[in-house]
């Protein structure tokens, strides 16, 4: 599940002089201090500092990666409302930031999406820019809570809010201009005070005049900043609503029947608050909003949810899951599927029911897609292809243990019933896959030698003291096949998981033991005389694995096994050699960020063997 923070800032970098455009003063306006520096100007006014976060995506791409946000949902910052100016000013200007707020998402990525903004002071005109922005892209728009004394219970604004729920947009409420400012001069109080009460004040009027009502349930609405102040005191006013008639208002429930007819964001900044709000309005109703990158937003975005006690699945929906419905995007997926030239005609594919499986549902091709997570900056172009190779290796790994898992039931089988065959074919069947996948494991570190030694040594130094020494899975199959070295186990201690499966494998019976534990009760193997020391048990088990070579007519499945074992011990020493090789092109003799003396080490390895047995049975035979 993707995580997307709905609620956070832009601010182009520059934009005409609105002042000169419309002959009108007291505008906002940029003014650049010094490089990555700005300050917003209301006319002459100084009314915030601002960073290049605000109007550059390398910058906002680059703190989604820090704080692992998938999807930032942009909004314009309220200063840019101009709700108060005549309407053809206030359009014009939304329709500037809102082609800029595009713009800046064409250069996101994919990751960077945006809400419009509304000349909201003349409805018609808003449902006009709104429609046309919703064509544009933008999945839905951002309104301040109030124009002058027209609450969102206004008639106008109520009928803006059926538009925005037939053009299927998401509505994020923003608080702005706040009550009793002369009363709050000092101390950021309408931030602090102003904004919550403001945004409680929308939600109680939304409830009482009954607009929730009358609105369809279609209708996606969130309020900012946690809903202000309203969580707290919901129990005040279903309290007021129960006992005095004159605080009911025209809604057909009681205030706390509403509450999954809206959203809130996650802007409260404590656990408590967080857990409280969560608790009140429920775990599918919150969605992680950050209000990003201004100084009050919050600093590593995300951690708040990421470190709460909220169950795992609580979190899922909160980072993200919530924000899928919110903003629309399964529809925008499933209504660009219909879409698609040829539809009409039966060209297309049909679209996905909702929940039905997708090539990308079924694959996690989203998720997959978003697992690399470079740690230059600005980004070294030969990165990825680092992360992406060693991540295919691990992917591999997986599905070797997976198969050789299974080859080691199939012989313990084999061992069990020593007269069937199919557990036998099965595992040579499955080993064969082995060795083919180990095949392209050994090629796959020529695509790794297209990197310059100088592009890796431009990034090396930040992975410390990652190393490949901490491969868990190419530790297990080295234990699964029968190489077990406890020591190695200390790279692990760090990861208890890790750690616990690696010193299961060294317990359970490896692959080579369960082989010849099968030619054991086979009757090929004499079973170990007491006292026997492991080189005579050595000299047995070879001499064993000879037997079957010299009767081929009755074991043949057998010295399959056999052939594929070895072809296999061999392909993981072409691995260690190839691996050798690059990290000589590569980094040449130095040492290795775990901390060995690097390839001088590796080369130690090449004498490391799965089933010596296997190998020192061809020196027994004879022609
Ligand atoms: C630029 C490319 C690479 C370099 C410079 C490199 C370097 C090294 C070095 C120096 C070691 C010794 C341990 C240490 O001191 O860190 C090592 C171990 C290891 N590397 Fe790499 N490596 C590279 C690519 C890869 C890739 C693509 C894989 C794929 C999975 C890989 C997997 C491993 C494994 C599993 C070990 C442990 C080997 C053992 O203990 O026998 N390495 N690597």
């Amino acid at each position: 599940m993707p995580v997307i923070d709905i609620h956070n800032h832009f601010f182009p970098s520059s934009w005409p002089d609105l002042a000169a455009r419309y002959g009108t003063p007291n505008w906002p306006w940029i003014k650049h201090t010094e490089p990555g520096q700005a300050d917003i100007m209301v006319g002459d006014r100084f009314f915030r500092h601002i960073s290049s976060a605000c109007w550059d995506p390398e910058v906002r791409l680059r703190e989604m990666d820090r704080d692992g946000i998938d999807v930032q949902v942009m909004s314009a910052t309220p200063v840019l409302f101009a709700y108060e100016r005549p309407v053809e000013h206030a359009l014009d200007c939304a329709r500037l930031f809102n082609d800029a707020a595009l713009e800046l998402c064409s250069r996101g990525k994919g990751r960077l999406k945006t809400l419009c903004q509304v000349p909201l002071q003349d409805i018609d005109a808003a449902c006009k820019e709104l429609s046309r922005c919703m064509r544009a892209g933008h999945l839905g728009v951002q309104i301040g809570n109030h124009i002058g004394a027209r609450n969102l219970d206004d008639p106008g604004m109520v009928t803006f809010l059926q538009h925005c729920a037939d053009e299927g947009a998401a509505v994020l409420v923003h608080p702005w201009e706040m009550l009793g400012q002369d009363r709050m001069p000092k101390y950021m109080m309408p931030w602090t005070v102003g904004m919550p009460a403001e945004t409680q004040l929308s939600v109680v009027a939304m409830i009482l005049s009954g607009a929730f009502d009358r609105l369809p349930s279609s209708l996606r609405i969130c309020f900012a900043h946690g809903g202000g102040s309203f969580a707290f005191l919901l129990g005040r006013l279903e309290n007021a609503w129960h006992h005095h008639p004159v605080a009911r208002g025209e809604c057909e429930h009681p205030p706390s029947y509403y509450l999954n007819r809206f959203y809130v964001d996650s802007a409260v900044f404590d656990q408590r608050s967080l857990q409280f709000l969560v608790g009140t309005m429920g775990a599918d109703r919150v969605m992680l909003g950050s209000d990003y990158p201004f100084p009050l937003g919050e600093e590593r975005v995300g951690s708040l949810i990421r470190q709460s006690n909220s169950p795992q699945d609580a979190k899922t929906k909160l980072l993200g899951g919530n924000a899928v419905g919110f903003l629309g995007l399964k529809d925008e997926a499933r209504e660009a599927a219909n879409e698609k030239p040829g539809a009409a005609a039966g060209l297309s594919p049909r679209a996905p029911e909702p929940g039905q499986l997708t090539y990308s549902s079924y694959l996690k091709v989203p998720e997959l897609l978003e697992l690399q997570r470079p740690q230059s900056v600005p980004q070294h172009h030969d990165e990825l292809l680092f992360i992406l190779v060693h991540q295919t290796y691990e992917l591999w790994f997986k599905e070797l243990l997976h198969d050789l898992d299974a080859v080691v039931a199939n012989l313990q089988k084999a061992g069990a019933k020593p007269q069937s065959h199919d557990e036998v074919y099965e595992a040579a069947r499955l080993l064969r896959r082995c060795t083919e996948i180990t095949r392209v494991l050994v090629e796959q570190f020529t695509i790794l030698e297209t990197m310059l030694p100088t592009h890796f040594l431009a990034f090396r130094g930040l992975l410390e003291p990652a190393s490949g020494f901490q491969s868990e899975q190419f530790r297990e199959i080295e234990f699964l096949c029968g190489l077990k070295d406890e020591k190695m186990l200390r790279y692990h201690r760090p990861t208890a998981e890790a750690y616990a499966s690696l010193k299961r494998r060294l317990e359970e019976p490896s692959l080579r033991d369960v082989f010849f534990g099968a030619l054991e009760a086979m009757g090929k193997l004499p079973p170990a005389a007491e006292g026997a020391t492991e080189r005579e048990r050595f000299e047995a088990r070879a001499r064993a694995v000879h037997e079957l070579y010299k009767d081929e007519h009755h074991h043949r499945d057998w010295i399959d096994v056999c052939e594929r074992l070895t072809e296999f011990d061999e392909l993981v020493v072409s691995w260690r050699l190839r691996h050798i090789q690059l990290v000589e092109r590569i980094i040449g003799i130095r040492m290795g960020t775990g901390g060995s003396t690097g390839a001088s080490y590796l080369k130690l390895t090449l004498d490391k063997k799965f089933f010596p047995e296997l190998w020192e049975a061809r020196t027994l035979l004879t022609e």
